[in-house]
């Protein structure tokens, strides 16, 4: 079965270069309509190019439909714009894919409160003013894909990357949520957590991995992410054509006869044992298993 986007209209962020760019070339090329976002700065947010107006016009080289924003995903009123003129232009928004991104890697001890603000700004805020500037148009249409874009940062922890990895698993954290409040109206919002060679990557990539972990690579999995059969409140790695699937679980844990430090300590073991694990679709189970432990 061929996963094509026809009719689709959709927005990538930061589609300037990277992954943006790979996801809005084969959105294109599989039938949507595309919005090309990007600000065009530098690796650390600094700075402007039309990086977006090349990606919009290899597009059309190739027989597809697009334009170009230049607007931030730090301004709520540039993405309301944004979305404003996709609708104008194609009537709807199918699709958001919210990649944007910066860095500003340091050990958090020689970070500045700076640098993590701007850094979870630009991916945390900026991410949810796209997807609140696409929300109530999804609601309308009874139909939306969002993709987050967390990093095995956010999930897992990285040297260096405090104010980054904060802001990728609050992008997890997000779409936990709102994969709920949209289930009712056809939106389904899933997370990636990439692992490409791009302009973000290549001081710590081998020279010889770069063409292994092409962006192009990670496409088929954001793509699938938001096709219309797409999964909805999954973290899905990706990364040189391996696919993998992450998740929050909880341990069936224990319940203490009399609570007290003391009696946490003693069992421990048996408090953090993964077998009877779950994954809760949300937080209300987290309550459910604890009251169904109390009866
Ligand atoms: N490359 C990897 O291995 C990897 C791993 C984990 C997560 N990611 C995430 O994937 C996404 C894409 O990263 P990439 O590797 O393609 O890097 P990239 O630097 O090529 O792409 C990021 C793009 O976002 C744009 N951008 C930055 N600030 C913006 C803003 N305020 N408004 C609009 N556009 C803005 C940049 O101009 C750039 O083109 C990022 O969210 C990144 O954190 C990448």
């Amino acid at each position: 079965m061929t996963i094509g986007f026809d009719n689709r209209v959709a927005i990538v962020t930061g589609a300037g270069g990277g992954l943006g760019r790979a996801y809005a070339l084969e959105l294109a090329r599989r039938g949507a309509k595309v919005v090309v976002n990007d600000l065009g700065g530098a690796r650390d947010g600094t700075g402007h190019s039309d990086a977006a107006l090349a990606v919009v016009r290899e597009i059309e080289a190739a027989g597809g439909e697009a334009f170009s924003n230049g607007g931030s995903v730090t301004e709520y009123d540039q993405m309301v714009a944004m979305v404003e003129a996709a609708k104008a232009r194609w009537g709807r928004v199918d699709i958001l894919i919210n990649n944007a991104g910066v860095l500003r890697d340091k050990s958090f001890a020689k970070m500045e409160p700076e640098d993590f603000r701007f850094v979870v700004d630009v991916h945390l805020n900026g991410s949810a003013n796209c997807t609140k500037a696409v929300w109530d148009t999804m609601r309308e249409q009874n139909y939306g894909r969002i993709l987050m874009t967390a990093s095995s940062t956010g999930l897992f922890g990285n040297f260096g990357q405090a104010n980054y990895g904060a802001a990728k698993l609050g992008l997890a954290g997000l779409a936990k949520t709102l994969h709920l409040e949209g289930a009712k109206y056809g939106i389904k919002v899933n997370t990636i957590a990439p692992v490409a060679g791009t302009r973000m990557t290549e001081d710590i990539f081998p020279e010889a991995a770069f063409k292994a972990f092409a962006p192009e690579n990670v496409a088929p999995a954001a793509l699938y992410l938001v096709s219309e059969d797409a999964p909805t409140n999954m973290i899905i790695g990706a990364g040189a054509g391996v696919v993998q699937a992450a998740y929050v679980t909880l341990t069936k844990g224990v319940k203490l006869e009399a609570p007290t430090p003391e009696s946490v300590a003693a069992q421990w073991a048996e408090i953090i044992d993964r077998k009877s694990e779950i994954v809760p679709n949300s937080g209300a189970e987290q309550t459910m298993s604890i009251m169904s432990r109390l009866q």
